[in-house]
């Protein structure tokens, strides 16, 4: 889950890619490194973030106009000098970057070994460079044959772009499971993990596919797969702004991403909903409906933050459609051999669109014969592309890790989908399905409202930014939201912080409970409010820190609490859209208030292509 960008064209090589480098940063930033072709081919790499390589000032970074670039995120090696990328084979001839991981490399690196190699690495990458190497050398292959024949030989997943000595004027590219556009330009070409670093030079694009090879000189693409067919490239025009992927004036991607949610779920209704009308329209849902309407099952396949908006589908799905729905982890759902087949349903829902759990565990499901619907954000990504149909998000680019107007657009398209199959199916009936539209439409403006409370939530927010244990608690659709909650302030304050279903508390975490637990429940008006209301009792009953988020105008649980978030009121089916808001601003505040970099907590990387 490293981020790459080239550059082959006119202009000097080294800034374009510094500046993509940067804008991928969000994709791995443990070390980073450079290789330019100028007399010859020179490679610079540091451990650290990007902005290290800005120490390289020779001749080299102002004249090559032909260069590849990497920001890492470990996998196989530390972070270090040595382990980052590019690497170069042994003879020097041949230099690469490379995202994903070689799971096949220590059998390939025992052959090279019995064959004179050495490595200076402990990286797989180092491996792949030199095994084709190998090829080329004892088959007096070209670069491009030699490399069609070892990737046929590696499992695992890649995007490799490589130089070769004596050929200044071309890049070679190939990709298997991990992300790859090629930015079209005039006389110029550029290559990265996602549109981020392309956006400013160009808006044509073309997304490589999984077994596809393409050599890229400064005027020419020239695409085959790696049976050596050609392939007729398709040219697709990019629908985002610059703008769109800037800070905006905002400290950070995460209070910008928090902030945009009013206009990202504007443009996720946008063409579907129309509460003048009544209507709802959603393409991939309609085209598919028989396929819906019928199904015995459906399964929903996630990761993380995604996998939580999963959790709310299923009490969407089930109370509006009367499906079963099952929730999987799609780590343990791809492992563990599950019961799948023809009529079944798989939901993938994935924000970046190339998580590799996610794409294997759906890959998988394909192959047993189970229709697939990818609901996605990121336009053109592999899970939308696997896909039998799907919704996309329509959020915009997510640079901060930590997903946030991902998450309300899941929501919102989930909620149309179990309106729209539930009215087909009649299982929802027309007043009610009219009712949901009519509240849907009023989302946008909830949010806003919510969100205009930041500065009391920031107030919360100082009482307690030194906590070492937090406890969120939710029950119905807002038990997946404390789960939400308590990953949020997990992936940015580093407290530890755990989520659960408000009852289980009497099943052994109250034991937990004491003057130095704060305790935060999602606790807007709904079905559950009498039974959360005597939740709170029982925690306030053992001196725990109650804070809660509360529907405008509930004085019992304000009176209760030691601190409350207020929120619009909301129909229950919709309350996760709102009463997730300010658990985002809380983390948010916290992990500033901790002096901790938002954006890029530790450890982490927005999009997890590797397992
Ligand atoms: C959420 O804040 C995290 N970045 C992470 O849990 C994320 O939701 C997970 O990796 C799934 O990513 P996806 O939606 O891009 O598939």
């Amino acid at each position: 889950m490293c981020g790459i960008v080239a550059y082959i064209g006119s202009q000097a090589a080294y800034p374009i890619i510094l500046k993509g480098l940067k804008r991928l940063e969000y994709r791995g930033y443990d070390s980073a490194g450079i290789a330019l072709y100028g007399k010859n081919i020179t490679n610079f790499k540091k451990k650290g973030r990007v902005a290290e390589l800005e120490s390289w000032t020779d001749e080299i970074t102002l004249t090559a106009s032909v260069g590849i670039g990497h920001t890492r995120w470990a996998t196989h090696g530390e972070p270090s000098d040595v382990n980052a990328h590019p690497h170069k084979s042994n003879s020097g001839k041949i230099t690469l970057v490379h995202n994903g991981i070689i799971e096949n490399y220590a059998s390939l690196k025992q052959e090279l070994i019995q064959k004179g190699y050495t490595f200076e690495s402990a990286t797989d990458t180092e491996v792949l460079v030199n095994f084709i190497e190998e090829i080329q050398q004892s088959n007096n292959y070209s670069l491009e044959e030699a490399m069609r024949i070892a990737l046929k030989r590696v499992v695992g997943a890649y995007v490799i772009i490589v130089m070769e000595e004596g050929f200044p004027n071309r890049l070679i590219a190939a990709r298997k499971g991990s992300p790859l556009v090629i930015g079209v330009g005039d006389g110029e070409h550029f290559l990265a993990s996602d549109a981020s670093p392309i956006i400013e030079y160009t808006k044509k694009v073309i997304y490589v596919n999984d077994y596809e090879l393409a050599i890229i000189s400064e005027d020419e693409i020239i695409l085959k797969n790696l049976g050596n067919e050609p392939i007729t490239p398709y040219i697709q025009q990019l629908d985002m702004e610059l703008a769109q992927i800037e800070k905006g004036g905002y400290d950070h991607f995460m209070l910008k991403e928090i902030f945009d949610q009013p206009a990202s779920l504007t443009d996720c209704l946008r063409g579907r909903l129309d509460s003048e009308n009544m209507t709802l329209t959603l393409a991939g849902v309609e085209q598919h409906l028989s396929v819906f309407a019928q199904a015995k099952r459906i399964v929903i396949v996630a990761c993380g933050t995604s996998w939580h908006a999963g959790l709310v589908a299923e009490y969407m799905i089930e109370t509006l459609c009367r499906i079963p729905v099952e929730v999987e982890y799609a780590s343990e759902f791809r492992y563990r051999n599950p019961v799948i087949g023809p009529g079944d349903i798989i939901i993938a829902i994935s924000q970046s669109g190339e998580t590799a759990d996610t794409l294997v565990a759906i890959e998988r499901a394909k192959e047993q014969g189970a229709f697939i619907f990818g609901v996605v954000n990121a336009v053109g990504s592999s899970i939308a592309r696997i896909s039998h149909a799907g919704a996309y998000t329509h959020a915009g680019p997510e640079i901060g890790v930590a997903s946030t107007k991902a998450f309300t657009a899941q929501l919102t398209v989930l909620a149309m989908m179990a309106m729209k199959i539930g009215k087909a199916k009649g299982t929802l009936a027309s007043a009610e399905y009219d009712r949901l539209i009519a509240e849907l439409a009023l989302i946008p403006e909830k949010v806003k409202t919510s969100l205009a409370t930041h500065e009391k939530i920031k107030e919360v927010a100082k009482h307690y930014a030194d906590a070492r244990d937090f406890l969120f608690l939710g029950r119905g659709y807002n038990f997946p939201v404390a789960l939400e909650g308590a990953l949020k302030l997990k992936e940015i304050s580093y407290i530890h912080a755990e989520g659960y279903p408000a009852a289980e508390m009497k099943h052994g975490p109250i034991a937990l409970v004491d003057e130095n637990l704060p305790v935060l429940f999602i606790a807007t008006k709904d079905a559950y409010y009498e039974k959360i209301v005597s939740n709170i009792q029982e925690i306030k009953a053992r001196k725990g820190m109650v804070i809660a988020v509360i529907s405008e105008g509930d004085t019992l649980i304000r009176d209760m609490a030691d601190h409350v978030m207020v929120v619009p009121e909301v129909d229950e089916l919709l309350a996760p859209l709102i009463s997730v808001l300010p658990t985002q601003l809380l983390s948010y505040y916290i992990g500033v208030l901790r002096g901790l970099d938002v954006d890029k907590p530790r450890n982490l990387a927005k999009s997890v292509t590797v397992e």
